[in-house]
């Protein structure tokens, strides 16, 4: 029977220990402040931005939120990261995306000073996961790395498959399964036989953005498969990449959609906030 990997429980256990941390923090003296910055109404970012909100007062960060108009002009929102850079009593910023249309994201993003960026998005971020130095890294993929660890499976010598090249996702996954040993392949898109090369794997990531498109017939006998997807399907239940019900009498471990992947991004977040912090 395959072991289900509770992303619930593991991005409680992980927000309990942050709890802590900050407790023993503030007994020292310093804060952990992150602000956020949400510009426009889009109804997928307010939850988004009200979920970190909610994080940051359980565990005892500080949130500073900056909900800007729809019509904020591009100079506006870097003139306040300019100021939060600047701020010694705010130790991330997140600005949250997507942008308005007539805001280049890129250049915000390369805006926020790395010392700062928590959501592991700045070129300098992922240039230095990308050569094996210290920095903050994108919160999906340094939360499946823990979901793996935390339940015991080991990923050194392994064949790891990522179905998915995202800058946020895809990439920053494979240099950290690269980072534990792992013997990665990327795969995308253009990948031609792609049940092969999938067939190949030990441990199974899928970020491709289709609902329920991976099925047994992709998957190795023993595997464990991490679903980054979420999708509403028709009856409007969720569902992820993965056709979790085919699936699972053929793996040996498996995250399930809700309840995986998914909690273990806003927990891994509130762990970079507290590494701003210098801890
Ligand atoms: N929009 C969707 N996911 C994310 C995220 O992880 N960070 C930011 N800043 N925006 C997002």
């Amino acid at each position: 029977m395959a072991k289900i990997i509770d992303g619930k429980a593991i991005s409680a256990q992980i927000k309990e220990e942050l709890k802590e941390k900050v407790a023993a923090m503030k007994a020292d003296g310093i804060e952990v402040t992150l602000a956020v910055i949400q510009v426009g109404k889009d109804a997928a970012s307010s939850v988004y931005v009200g979920n970190k909100k909610k994080a940051c007062a359980y565990i005892g960060i500080r949130s500073l939120a900056y909900e800007l108009e729809e019509d904020t002009s591009q100079e506006e929102l870097l003139a306040l990261i300019e100021d939060l850079n600047g701020r010694n009593d705010v130790n991330g910023i997140l600005v949250q995306l997507p942008l308005p249309g007539h805001i280049d994201e890129d250049k915000v993003v390369r805006a926020i000073s790395p010392r700062k960026d928590v959501d592991g998005f700045h070129p300098q971020s992922v240039g230095a996961l990308c050569i094996g130095q210290k920095g903050f890294v994108s919160c999906t993929p340094a939360g499946i790395i823990q979901l793996l660890k935390r339940s015991g499976i080991g990923i050194e010598g392994k064949e790891c498959v990522v179905i998915g090249r995202s800058n946020i996702v895809g990439k920053p996954m494979a240099l950290l399964l690269l980072r534990e040993n792992g013997t990665v392949t990327v795969a995308h898109s253009r990948t031609k036989d792609l049940k092969e090369v999938t067939k190949r794997a030990d441990i199974l990531i899928v970020a491709v953005g289709k609902p329920k498109m991976i099925t047994r017939d992709y998957i190795k006998e023993g595997a464990v498969v991490i679903d980054v997807g979420i999708h509403r399907n028709e009856g409007n239940k969720l569902c992820g990449d993965v056709d979790y019900e085919d699936v699972l009498p053929v793996c040996s471990a498996i995250t399930p959609v809700p309840g995986g992947v998914g909690p273990m991004t806003i927990a891994m977040l509130m762990n970079n906030c507290v590494e701003s912090a210098g801890c």
